[in-house]
């Protein structure tokens, strides 16, 4: 389970648009992925289609100290879709500021609370984590139980000055944590037209590096519409470029995760280049290999992934390809495209027909 905190003190960057689309775009792509909305003003609950009605049991339940009788998450969780859940949460959770107050550790609270889904059995890829607008206790909260952080960037002097703070905070977190945050910095509401958007992506990039993820969120109208709708860009408008934007994102993120979880503990590389190039289990999904010392790039597509093409990473200077994908389906199709033309899987041989009169590689797991 991968925990991301989309933060940045600064107001109206893009940090709920980014939470529902990329959690969204996660779920399309075959991820089961759980959002909560920890800024008090509820926009990630509204804006996934959750009426913050009185009475309605929200995070605050299952983290204030001064609830007797903490509800079951069955009764807080909401199911979205399929794999997409959210905690919802709405203008109690700022009496949290507060009541956090007295106690100890309670910047630990909701790093406890995901150990505790964890212990109820409840399996997540991802949670993503919307904070509010500012450094208080929700955002400390969400920093000290992340893995990773996303910060939304906009293109404005004001969120460059900002950049400095939310780093400066970023440091003092990281002082107290075994591992440190990853963190990873997003462009949003990027409009090429004006000029200077084009400076603040240099100056941006010139401060995280490779840690400024390639993908941008440009500003389409769409987003917000969907927003209103109650729906994500998933749902709203799938053909739009807003949702490839964000499927961009979620790709470009898997990838990153991906090169976290190349298998060279578990088996060496070359070991399994030599005993196994078709697909196989391993600890973290499955396994693809493809060999091809000429190819400039290798994806693969298929049930998985609704056969949106995602890269495989060339390992060595053998031309060994290699991709993990968490998929939970017992059978499946699939297919390679190398340099564009897509084919089936050489070292495979079982194939089914397709619709379209060709044939797809087709896997079969016990
Ligand atoms: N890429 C985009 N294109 C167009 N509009 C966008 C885009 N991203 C966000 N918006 C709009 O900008 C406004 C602020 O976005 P959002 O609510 O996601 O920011 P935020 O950082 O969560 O704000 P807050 O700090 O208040 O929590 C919203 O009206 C949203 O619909
Ligand atoms: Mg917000």
């Amino acid at each position: 389970m991968r925990i991301i905190a989309i933060a940045n003190q600064k107001g109206g960057c893009g940090k709920t648009t980014t939470s529902i689309n990329f959690s969204a775009c996660l779920n399309f792509l075959q991820k089961k992925v759980l959002v909560i909305d920890l800024d008090p003003q509820g926009h990630s609950t509204i804006g996934l289609g959750i009426k913050t009605q009185k009475g309605m049991l929200t995070l605050y339940d299952l983290l204030s100290p001064l609830q007797r009788i903490v509800p079951p998450f069955s009764q807080v969780i909401r199911s979205l879709k399929p794999d997409f859940d959210l905690i919802p949460c709405n203008a109690s959770l700022n009496a949290l500021e507060e009541e956090f107050g007295f106690m100890p550790n309670y910047h630990l609270k909701l790093r406890d609370l995901l150990n505790r889904i964890c212990e109820d059995q409840r399996h997540y890829d991802v949670v993503v984590l919307d904070c509010p607008p500012n450094l208080g206790i929700l955002t400390w909260n969400a920093l000290n139980a992340a893995d990773e952080v996303v910060v939304p960037v906009e293109p404005s002097f004001f969120s460059l000055h900002g950049l400095a703070k939310i780093s400066e905070t970023l440091q003092v977190v990281n002082r107290s944590r075994e591992v440190p945050l990853a963190v990873h910095a997003l462009l949003t509401l990027f409009n090429s037209e004006v000029n200077f958007s084009h400076e603040i992506y240099d100056e941006v990039k010139a401060h995280f590096q490779n840690r400024l993820f390639t993908t941008i969120i440009h500003e389409h109208v769409s987003l917000k519409e969907a927003a209103a709708a109650g729906q994500s860009i998933v749902q709203y408008a799938p053909q739009s470029l807003a949702f490839q934007d964000y499927l961009n994102l979620a790709v470009e993120y898997l990838e990153r995760d991906w090169n976290r979880k190349l298998p060279e503990k578990e088996l060496g590389w070359e070991q399994v280049f030599k005993n196994h190039f078709g697909p196989r289990q391993i600890s973290d999904g499955i396994l693809f290999q493809f060999s091809s010392k000429t190819a400039s790039s290798v994806e693969i597509a298929g049930d998985f992934n609704h056969w949106v093409p995602e890269p495989l990473v060339r390992r060595n200077q053998d031309g060994l390809w290699q991709k993990v994908i968490s998929v939970e389906l017992k059978t499946f199709r699939y297919k390679f495209i190398v340099d564009g033309e897509w084919q089936v899987d050489p070292s495979q041989p079982t194939q089914k027909e397709n619709a379209y009169g060709g044939v797809d590689s087709y896997m079969e797991f016990a």
